[in-house]
């Protein structure tokens, strides 16, 4: 039996610019899972540091927060049975070259920054990047 499960998503800035927001959430639903939060942000550098701080000691985290910040991007938070590992199997490799075909990373994304969604990876990422967005209040689960 799985269990429910919550996850953040992010439509990252090259997903807004290249115009398929609904094409990625879409996707998630069409998989069943339920959107129960969901808002458009523009991060600081700073904000999107604190959301990678995970990767502070990575060579890519300059790159990652500027690009993180250098537009607005949709934060959404998605349940259902197993929410985590079935939003990375929807989204696919981190990589575009290594995701499997008709993920969404292998279909619309162009490298593995511009990667177009990020999905939370563990139940302790989860834990930390769904706060990170929404105040309780703000989540509307079933
Ligand atoms: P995401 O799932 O949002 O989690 C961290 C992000 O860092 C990842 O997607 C990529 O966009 C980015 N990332 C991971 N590895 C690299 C890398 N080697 N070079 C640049 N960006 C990376």
């Amino acid at each position: 039996m799985t269990a429910i499960q919550r996850t953040l998503s992010i439509v990252k800035p090259d997903g807004v610019q290249k115009r398929v927001i609904g094409d990625v959430i879409g996707r998630f639903e069409k998989a069943g899972l339920r959107i129960v939060a969901m808002k458009m942000i523009h991060m600081s550098s700073s904000d999107a540091g604190g959301f990678y701080v995970v990767h502070r000691e990575r060579p890519f985290y300059g790159e990652l927060r500027e690009y993180m910040s250098s537009g607005p991007v949709v934060v959404l938070v998605l349940e259902g049975h197993d929410a985590i590992a079935l939003t990375r199997r929807i989204m696919g490799a981190t990589d575009p070259a290594h995701a499997d075909p008709g993920t969404i990373r292998a279909d619309l994304a162009e490298s593995i920054e511009r990667n177009i969604v990020h999905g939370s990876d563990s139940v302790e990422s989860a834990a930390y990047e769904i706060p990170f967005f929404f105040s309780a209040m703000e989540i509307h689960g079933g």
